[in-house]
């Protein structure tokens, strides 16, 4: 069975099959309504979202099936101390396809170990955001009609950032792709990114401190919102918070056919005057995140038992109940998940569940 946990969790081949399949889709809609009729979706939502939740859900009733969940978990058997496993077991009895949105790094991954029916990561913590990848190749592709080639600059909160560690290691796999990380020195991309995605797989990167310098050679602007939930100090968020922000004048240095993303919400890192000039794809962005929604539903249904499209084969895991997980947001940390690690290529044990390092 195939969930979808990390966005390589896709081969290039399954990844370039449901983007295609998204662009038939906004083609030809009318084929696709019913292709999901009796089938129910879950949103477990413990976390906020506007876009994600209600972009599955708008999928699910595009494709003709029924949705159930929650978008508090509070209102749950969660609050009596339901485990997220528990949960999912339990919601795989009513649903055929599941969402989850997360706090907790490696939630998805915890609970796909014991669900009967796809997990789809919907977002946990800081690590990973698959979907919204899914996302952001789909607009990269029509905004500028390739993916290969490109050069995209990340703009903003690259540490905390799991739409920017997701969309590294799925471009990994396309052709001539230059990276470039704009970020202050609290911010920048986390070392097992850098490392074990751009160094591992070629990819030219280099990290820079203004935007200026750097705006005439972009294809793609990636601009991100400096995460304040996810900072333990609140005067370190305050020291970055207004670090770059994107203004008509920025725009001025830009190629006229560079394409301006970012997953949402925004809060004051692009001014509302960017929102009216033709590279500013955002809000289109957010439309085709239902699109690749309804064809990653679609082919999730497909290729449920079907032994060609499993989960890829992972790392050997090596179980050590001495170690733990550094990041204290770890599922492993939190609930009963074992303490479960995988060398890395630079033969550093790091946890099964967020790729944190070891204590
Ligand atoms: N882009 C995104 O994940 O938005 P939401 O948090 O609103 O779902």
């Amino acid at each position: 069975m195939k969930h979808l946990i990390d966005p390589m969790d896709l081969s290039k081949q399954e990844t370039d099959e449901i983007i295609t399949l998204a662009q038939d889709i906004i083609a030809h809609r009318e084929r696709y309504q019913g292709s999901m009729s009796h089938r129910k979706l879950a949103t477990l939502f413990y976390e906020p979202s506007t876009r994600t939740r209600l972009s599955f859900t708008a999928a699910m009733m595009e494709l003709g099936g029924n949705v159930l969940g929650f978008s508090d978990a509070k209102n749950t058997s969660v609050s009596k101390g339901e485990t997220v496993q528990d949960t999912v077991r339990v919601v795989g009895c009513f649903a055929d396809v599941i969402a989850m949105r997360h706090y907790i790094e490696g939630a998805q991954l915890y609970a796909s170990e014991v669900s009967r029916v796809p997990i789809i990561n919907a977002g946990d913590g800081s690590h990973s955001h698959p979907t919204q990848t899914l996302t952001d190749l789909l607009t990269i592709q029509r905004e500028l009609g390739h993916i290969d080639g490109i050069t995209i600059g990340f703009c903003g909160d690259l540490r905390f950032g799991r739409t920017v560690h997701s969309l590294i290691k799925a471009l990994s796999r396309y052709k001539d792709i230059k990276v470039i990380l704009i970020a202050p020195q609290e911010l920048k991309l986390p070392d097992y990114i850098k490392r074990d995605v751009c160094e591992r797989t070629g990819i030219p990167y280099r990290e820079v401190e203004t935007m200026e310098e750097v705006m005439p050679e972009l294809d793609v602007l990636y601009m991100t919102r400096v995460q304040k939930e996810r900072f333990l100090d609140e005067d370190e968020f305050d020291r970055v918070k207004d670090s770059f922000v994107l203004d008509s004048a920025r725009m001025a240095l830009a190629k006229e056919k560079m394409a301006v993303l970012h997953p949402l919400p925004r809060v004051n890192e692009i001014l509302t005057e960017v929102d009216d000039d033709p590279r500013a794809a955002y809000f289109r962005q957010v439309e085709n995140g239902k699109f690749v929604r309804e064809a990653l539903i679609v082919k999730l249904h497909e290729w449920k038992n079907d032994p060609e499209h499993g989960m890829p084969n992972h790392d050997t895991p090596v179980f050590d109940d001495t170690l733990r997980c550094a990041n204290s947001k770890c599922i492993c940390n939190n609930e009963r998940a074992p303490h479960k690690f995988r060398r890395g290529e630079d033969d550093v044990l790091r946890c099964w569940y967020c790729d944190s390092k070891v204590k």
